[in-house]
C-alpha cells in the first residue's frame, strides 16, 4: 500500500456545521454504549463531504474529539482507508480503475487522456474542476475499462468518450453514469443471450396486468429432446439511437433554477430514481408540472437524449405527473 500523507496546507481549523453537528449525534446514536467510535468512519466521510472532498488534519482532530478518542487513532484510520482523501481534489475526481480487467480493456489510453487533460495524478487543475488518481479494482470489471467521477461510475469508456465527457463535466454539461455504450446495466456487451422472448414483457404497464394474447406454446419437450444444446439467439438489431441535439426546438421548456429553490420530488414518478433526477435537474426539469406539460415532440426528444427507448412511455411519467400536480397520492 502507497505512503499516504497529509497534505502540506492545512486550514487553520475545522468544525461540524450546525447541521452536520445534529447528523454526527443521530448517527452515534445508532451504536451502543461505549461503541460510539464505531461512528468513526461516517463522520470522518461527512467531514470529507464538507470539506469538498478532501480530509483536512484539523477535521480529523475534531472528529477524535467528537468521539472522545486519541488522535493518533483516528489519524491512523483517515491515512489507512484510501477512500479518505488527504489532500485536495478536483470539483470533478476521477479516480481510474488501472487494475488488470481494466487495463486489458483500454485504461491505459484512458490514462493517456487523464494526464493530457488533467495533469499529472493529484495535481488539481487551473479552474479547479479536475483531478485524477489511478486506483485498484472498483468492483465493475465486466464494464471495463471504467473511472468513478465523485459518486458515480462511468463505464465501457474509450480514450474519445473519456476525454468528452471531462469537457462535458468541465463545461457543466449533463453527462448519464453507467455505461457509455448502447448496453443495460452489466448485460453482455453483444446484446441479451437470456430472457429474450417478448411474451415475457408484454401485458405489464405501469406495474398493472393488462389483457394480452395467450403466450406461443413453447416447442413439446420432445421436439428438443437429444438436439444439441441450442445457441443463443442472435442478437437482434437494435436502431441507433439517433443522436440528440441539446438546442432544439423539440426540448421541452426548461428552468434555470427550481420554483422558489424547491424542486418536487421527481423520485415520486415510479421509474425516475435518484441518477435519472439528476439527469433531469441537468436539463432544467424541476418539476411535476414541466413533466405533464410535454407534448409527444417533448416526450420523444427526452426520450432520445437520454438514450431511453421508450422507457417514458412504458412507466407512463406523464401521466404520473399530471396526478402528482393534482395533488393525488
Ligand atoms: S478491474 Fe477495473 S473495475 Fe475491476
Amino acid at each position: 500500500m502507497a505512503v499516504r500523507r497529509l497534505a502540506e496546507d492545512q486550514p487553520g481549523s475545522f468544525a461540524f456545521t450546525p447541521e452536520n453537528v445534529v447528523w454526527a449525534k443521530r448517527e452515534i446514536g445508532k451504536f451502543p454504549e461505549g461503541r460510539q467510535a464505531s461512528a468513526v468512519l461516517a463522520l470522518l466521510w461527512r467531514a470529507q463531504e464538507q470539506h469538498d472532498g478532501w480530509l483536512p488534519e484539523p477535521a480529523i482532530r475534531h472528529v477524535a474529539d467528537f468521539l472522545d478518542m486519541p488522535h493518533i487513532r483516528v489519524l491512523e484510520i483517515a491515512t489507512f482507508y484510501t477512500m479518505f482523501n488527504l489532500e485536495p481534489v478536483g470539483e470533478y475526481f476521477v479516480q481510474l480503475c488501472g487494475t488488470t480487467p481494466c487495463m486489458l480493456c483500454g485504461a491505459n489510453g484512458l490514462k493517456e487522456v487523464c494526464r493530457r487533460v488533467i495533469g499529472p495524478q493529484r495535481q488539481v487543475t487551473e479552474d479547479g474542476k479536475l483531478s485524477w488518481l489511478e486506483v485498484e479494482c472498483l468492483g465493475a470489471c465486466c464494464n471495463a475499462p471504467m473511472v468513478q467521477i465523485n459518486q458515480d461510475y462511468y463505464e465501457d469508456l474509450t480514450p474519445e468518450s473519456f476525454e468528452a465527457l471531462l469537457h462535458d463535466l468541465r463545461v457543466g454539461r449533463p453527462v448519464k453514469p453507467g455505461p457509455q455504450v448502447d448496453r443495460s446495466c452489466s448485460a453482455p456487451i453483444t446484446g441479451p443471450t437470456t430472457l429474450l422472448d417478448e411474451g415475457l414483457y408484454k401485458g405489464r404497464a405501469n406495474g398493472r396486468a393488462v389483457a394480452q394474447k395467450p403466450a406461443t406454446p413453447k416447442p413439446a419437450a420432445k421436439a428438443v429432446e437429444n438436439k444439441p444444446a441450442a445457441k443463443p439467439a442472435a442478437r437482434k438489431e437494435q436502431p441507433e439511437t439517433p443522436a440528440v441535439a441539446l438546442a432544439s426546438p423539440d426540448r421541452p421548456k426548461s428552468l434555470d433554477a427550481p420554483n422558489g429553490g424547491i424542486p418536487d420530488d421527481l423520485k415520486k414518478i415510479s421509474g425516475i430514481g435518484p441518477k435519472i433526477e439528476v439527469l433531469l435537474h441537468g436539463l432544467g426539469i424541476y418539476h411535476f408540472g414541466q413533466i405533464a406539460e410535454w407534448n409527444d415532440e417533448n416526450k420523444a426528444w427526452v426520450d432520445g437524449y437520454l438514450k431511453f427507448k421508450g422507457r417514458i412511455d412504458r412507466e407512463d411519467w406523464i401521466s404520473q405527473a399530471k396526478t402528482l400536480v393534482k395533488g393525488d397520492a
